[in-house]
């Protein structure tokens, strides 16, 4: 290993402070000496739209009219509550479960993947199927997942040709998904899946595709606020659940199951305290969960790094020389670049809870029953905070771990990402080894624009990048 040469010495300049705001459950007395929550005058439509479909505007065009606390009319009922103070993200992260049951159980995900999901239930049953999952995404499991990631990737660099552009969340995405299939199935390759596993994985990937085209995005509209999907929704979700149906009968009838230790069969050997096992319907609702959560906000992020590395030549050159030099900071440059590339494009946007008792944001109040959301960009782009907050500064971490309610793109507390530490490794992987096998460049100087998918938000033109040369 070579010592650090180019270290960048720690510049705390570019994390600051912030002042304190009171933020929690309050009682009714306190509610009414509190000040109501601004909003915007908009047509409610017009609002529904901007957030829908240029977010990241809506929330600074908000910050800037009103400060750190506003509400919108959105896709969620109820005049949703939005704040980028970092203290009341605390507050939504640190109550009692049963007074900040997520929103996600009325997000456009909700009709996706049903009611069964661990990521759209609450209470006990949410508790169990989240102890049930987290062992396969945690600790020793992790280590399984490090041969698969570097395989993938080696698999894509090796296809592609200098010279050649490519938008590269696709193939970051070709390597997500092998990499949860793999846990899923307990498979090391895809092609050692079964026919019916590949083809679901087939089926996964194309309609991942089809999700940003328009009629897609209309049918996110007409589904919002329904237990079942209809339109192309509904069609495009009917074969999705064809695929699974049929690995979940060939699961069940495989004779091995016994002794199989991958995410599907554990689930299927599950038993609640009654003894009853998983229904066919919640185990499609869990496996579609890991499958869309687990692929493609990790496949995003890693494109999002490498549009931002390719518009920063001083990070990337640092991270170029740490990575070829082997240099001893090597690890710690790939980690600041990821979480710098986090902070500046969080892939999950924004999180929410409807708060179940009276809640003080600040010098605001609102009612119990209220959707109260933490805007992770908004956090992520505090001046104050962050300082230069939409400059691409990996340095910005040197000497500095991430504050747990400052860097929050995995969201928190009891509802936090169940797959950040896979996630984690696999953009330590990825990107540690594109950057020693490859030399990129951007396709345009310009950056790329924020595209909203569902839940995400996703580069415009998938990070398209020109391959310069390559190991
Ligand atoms: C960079 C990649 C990822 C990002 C940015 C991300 C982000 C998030 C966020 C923001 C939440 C909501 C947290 C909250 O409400 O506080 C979440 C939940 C979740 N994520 Fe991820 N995620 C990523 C990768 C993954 C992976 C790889 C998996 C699966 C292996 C996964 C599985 C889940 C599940 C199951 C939940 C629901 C947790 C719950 O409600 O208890 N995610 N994720």
């Amino acid at each position: 290993m070579v010592p650090p040469q180019t270290l960048t010495p720690p510049d705390h300049e570019l994390i600051g402070s912030y002042p304190e705001s009171p933020a929690g459950p309050i009682d009714a007395s306190e509610l009414a000496e509190l000040k109501q929550v601004p909003e915007f005058g908009l047509p409610r439509m017009l609002q529904v739209l901007r957030f829908g479909q240029r977010q990241a505007e809506f929330m600074l065009k908000g910050r800037k009219d009103f400060g750190d606390v506003f509400r919108f009319h959105g896709i969620i009922p109820g005049h949703p509550v939005v704040s980028g103070h970092p203290d009341h993200a605390r507050s939504l992260f640190t109550a009692k479960p049963e007074l900040v049951p997520t929103l996600t159980s009325e997000s456009p995900l909700r009709p996706i993947v049903g009611p069964n999901s661990v990521l759209t239930s609450q209470g006990d049953v949410h508790l169990r199927q989240r102890r049930l999952l987290l062992p396969a995404f945690h600790g020793p499991a992790l280590d399984n997942y490090q041969a698969v990631i570097e395989r993938a990737i080696d698999a894509e660099i090796d296809r592609w040709q200098v010279g050649e552009t490519i938008p590269i969340a696709g193939p970051m995405q070709d390597v997500t998904l092998e990499v949860i299939l793999s846990g899923i199935f307990g498979i090391e390759r895809l092609d050692e899946a079964s026919r019916v596993e590949r083809k679901l994985a087939k089926v996964i990937r194309r309609i991942t595709e089809l999700s940003t085209t328009p009629i897609a995005k209309i049918s996110e509209y007409v589904n919002v606020g329904r237990t079942e999907p209809v339109g192309v929704q509904a069609a495009a979700l009917k074969v999705i659940d064809n695929a699974i149906y049929d690995v979940i009968a060939e699961r069940r009838a495989d004779s091995g199951l016994a002794d199989r230790s991958d995410i599907m069969s554990a689930l299927i050997k599950a038993r609640d305290e009654d003894g009853s096992e998983l229904s066919d319907s919640e185990l499609r609702d869990q496996l579609l969960t890991l499958l869309l959560a687990g692929h493609e906000t990790t496949a995003n992020s890693m494109a999002w790094a490498w549009e931002r590395l390719t518009r920063t030549p001083d990070a990337y050159e640092e991270l170029h020389d740490a990575v070829r030099n082997d240099r001893e900071d090597r690890a710690d440059q790939v980690e600041y670049v990821i979480q710098e590339a986090m902070r500046a494009r969080p892939v999950v946007p924004i999180v929410g809870r409807r708060v179940q008792a009276p809640w003080r944001l600040g010098e605001y109040g609102v009612p119990a029953g209220t959707p109260v959301s933490a805007s992770i960009f908004l956090i992520h782009h505090r001046e104050d905070l962050y300082p230069q907050p939409w400059e691409f500064k990996p340095e910005r971490w040197v000497g500095h771990k991430p504050g747990t309610y400052e860097w929050l793109p995995f969201g928190g507390g009891m509802r936090r990402c169940a797959g950040a530490a896979l996630a984690m490794v696999e953009m330590r992987v990825v990107i540690d080894r594109m950057a020693e096998r490859l030399q990129l460049e951007a396709d345009r100087p310009e950056a790329e624009h924020v595209q909203h998918r569902n839940v995400t938000m996703i580069p415009k033109r998938g990070a398209r990048v020109i391959i310069r040369d390559k190991r």
